[in-house]
């Protein structure tokens, strides 16, 4: 089938840079948010993703207005009735997520695919809340979204052959690197990743080193363009920690159980850059 509009669900920090790709690469497309307030500021925050791509020439003033002329906004589900894609970015809640999907068979078009940009959720259990789960996958970006290449393409045991095709080709089509992987909580990137990010916190928590020198130590000694903490603050404490918490509920392993400080931070309120503060301090930046 062929893809032409494209519908994004949430607009927070993933949602916001998959709607503003997939518009970037030609596709009208309808971003829906919770409320008019948030949405606005996911709208804002695309239009300033898309000034800095303008200043540092990646792309030109043209290409940000077409980008702009594209984008719609919604906050509604029934807006999206017509899209051909529908990118499902909200919150990492498997009932939330479960519940979306259902409303989403409801309201769009039977030939429509309905994706998930989840972490770590299980898209199995999203699939089946719907009557087309044949039409079910995951499509998982990375962020910042319009700056990292891959989406990994994620099968699961109901998706049909030819839904994974059409969303692997779409996903080349926004000028994105697809892999393909199976429906397997937290798929390949966040199976390595998460643990890592989960030790750096033990190992800060027991005393070893200070933020800043674990953050050095492994940018300039393994080559990480940034440290675990500047990481952590970009991914989110809150959504870090629904993945370790997913992770640990369906393997079992301590190594996945979310770090004691990470719990507090993220009962402070201290997300990441998201919130203004997080292992490190973004007020005033
Ligand atoms: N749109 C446009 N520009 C953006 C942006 C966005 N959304 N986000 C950041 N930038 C810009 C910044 O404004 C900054 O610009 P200035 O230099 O003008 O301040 C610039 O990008 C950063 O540029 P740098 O020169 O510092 O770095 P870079 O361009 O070489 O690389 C990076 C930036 C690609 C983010 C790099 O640091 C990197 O790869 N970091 C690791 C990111 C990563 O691991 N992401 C995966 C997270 S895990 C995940 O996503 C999965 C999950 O389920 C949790
Ligand atoms: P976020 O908190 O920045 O954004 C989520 C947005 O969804 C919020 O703005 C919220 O208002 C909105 N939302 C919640 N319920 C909604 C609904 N019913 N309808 C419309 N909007 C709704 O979170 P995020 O970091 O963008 O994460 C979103 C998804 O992407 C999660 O599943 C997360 O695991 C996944 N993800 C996150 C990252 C990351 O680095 N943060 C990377 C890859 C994947």
């Amino acid at each position: 089938m062929a893809i032409k509009t494209v519908g994004v669900i949430g607009c927070g920090l993933m949602g916001a840079g998959i709607a503003q790709v997939a518009a970037q690469a030609g596709f009208p497309t309808t971003v829906v948010e919770a409320t008019q307030e948030l949405l606005d500021r996911g709208l804002g925050s695309i239009r300033k993703s898309l000034e800095a791509l303008v200043a540092k020439a990646k792309i030109d003033e043209r290409n940000r207005q077409d980008t702009l002329g594209r984008l719609k906004g919604a906050t509604e589900l029934e807006a999206l009735k017509d899209c051909d894609l529908l990118i499902e970015a909200i919150t990492e809640n498997q009932a939330l997520k479960n519940e979306t999907f259902a409303k989403l068979d409801r309201i769009c078009p039977p030939h429509a695919l309905l994706a998930s940009n989840t972490s770590s959720c299980n898209i199995t259990a999203m699939a089946a809340a719907t009557r087309r789960p044949g039409q079910v996958l995951g499509l998982h970006f990375f962020n910042p979204v319009p700056l990292m290449k891959l989406v990994e393409v994620v099968q699961t045991i109901l998706t049909d052959e030819e839904t994974v095709r059409a969303a692997y080709e779409w996903v080349q089509a926004v000028g994105k690197a697809p892999v393909r992987t199976k429906d397997s909580t937290a798929f390949i990137v966040n199976r390595l990743l998460v643990p890592y990010l989960l030790d750096a916190i033990r190992i800060y928590e027991g005393g070893l080193a200070s933020l800043e020198d674990i953050d050095q130590a492994m940018k300039l000694g393994c080559g990480y363009p940034m440290g675990p903490f500047t990481l952590l603050d970009l991914v989110g404490l809150d959504t870090t920690m629904y993945v370790a918490e997913v992770m640990f509920e369906e393997f079992r392993e301590p190594r996945y159980a979310p770090p004691p400080l990470l719990k507090r931070m993220v009962m402070a309120g201290h997300l990441g850059r998201k919130s203004g503060r997080g292992f490190y301090d973004y007020r005033g930046k």
